[in-house]
């Protein structure tokens, strides 16, 4: 646990550009009602010109917090300007989650936890496949690439329309990932157990894509790491085909658990509670 100063309540923040839609505050506020805790949790907008000062205020402790989120653009400066990266967050150059201890900033990156975790939670036994597809070679596919690896699986195919990046990937990530571009999508598909989106296609309002899943292993695993909307064109295409779904949903909650429980001193869990509430922010917005 974090350390805190007798008789302060613990502070915690997340940071971004913009920052105004991030779903966070209500995940760690239900927590922190929901177990009865002293602590804050706030988002904070902090410009890219302003984000150096805003680590220095953090570090010196005047800005008055223990730790924190960072989002999109700060991930990777987040990273640099920690004094105690992790190996996660030192592997993929990006840190999520920040905390102060002994000192010293610290730093990792929870984005590859939240995944393995909330796939552990509602289709357990989802590593234990021999061939893996992530589509999406963006910052998003990292965490994914590296949780999946982690967990043992033997082949995973990253397949981009930038053949490139996902080429990048593979050299980062080591020999267990193999890069392609597009029209290598069906014959990768075939056997594989896991398919992962990490791309924008079907997020809300955006296009979509056709994919054929019917290739894959008998009770594989689709899932999409979009969350907006719930069942993204690409799960209802797989769950139509006959493929079992987990939507996105589940990871961005399950993430947020090790940052709190460095704040606040407490593990906390993800319920059905938790999710309506998020679903409901979802269908206001
Ligand atoms: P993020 O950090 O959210 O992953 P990103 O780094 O912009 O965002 O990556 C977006 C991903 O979606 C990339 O893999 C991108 O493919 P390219 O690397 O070729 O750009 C993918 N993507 C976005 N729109 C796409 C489209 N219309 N068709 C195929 N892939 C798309």
């Amino acid at each position: 646990m974090v350390e805190k100063r007798e008789n302060t309540v613990p502070a915690a923040f997340v940071t971004g550009w913009p920052i105004k839609h991030s779903r966070s505050p209500i995940i760690h506020r239900h927590w922190l009602k929901q177990n009865g805790l002293a602590g804050t949790y706030d988002a904070v907008a902090v410009s890219e010109d302003d984000f150096a000062s805003f680590i220095a205020g953090l570090k010196d402790g005047s800005r008055g917090f223990c730790g924190g989120n960072v989002t999109i653009p700060h991930k990777e400066i987040a990273f640099r300007l920690s004094d105690r990266p992790d190996d996660l967050a030192q592997e993929l150059g990006a840190a999520n989650t920040l905390w102060l201890q002994d000192g010293e900033l610290h730093a990792t990156n929870t984005d590859g936890y939240g995944f393995a975790a909330n796939l552990d939670a509602c289709h357990a036994g989802w590593d234990k496949v021999d061939r893996a597809v992530i589509l999406g070679a963006g910052g998003a596919s990292r965490a994914v690439i590296q949780a999946v690896r982690d967990r043992g699986v033997n082949e995973i195919h990253v397949v981009n329309r930038t053949v490139s990046r996902a080429e990048e990937l593979a050299d980062r990530f080591g020999q267990k990932i193999h890069a392609h571009g597009l029209p290598a999508l069906a014959e990768v598909m075939a056997g594989a157990g896991l398919f992962v989106n990490t791309t924008s296609l079907g997020m809300d309002g955006q296009e979509s894509a056709t994919i054929d899943f019917s290739s894959m292993k008998a009770g594989a695993l689709v899932t999409d790491i979009v969350y907006v909307p719930l069942e993204t064109p690409i799960l209802k295409q797989a769950s139509e085909q006959g493929y079992a779904t987990a939507d996105g949903l589940g990871m961005l909650l399950h993430q947020a658990i090790p940052g709190f429980e460095k704040w606040f001193g407490h593990r906390p869990v993800v319920d059905a509670a938790l999710r309506q509430l998020i679903i409901q922010d979802i269908q206001a917005a």
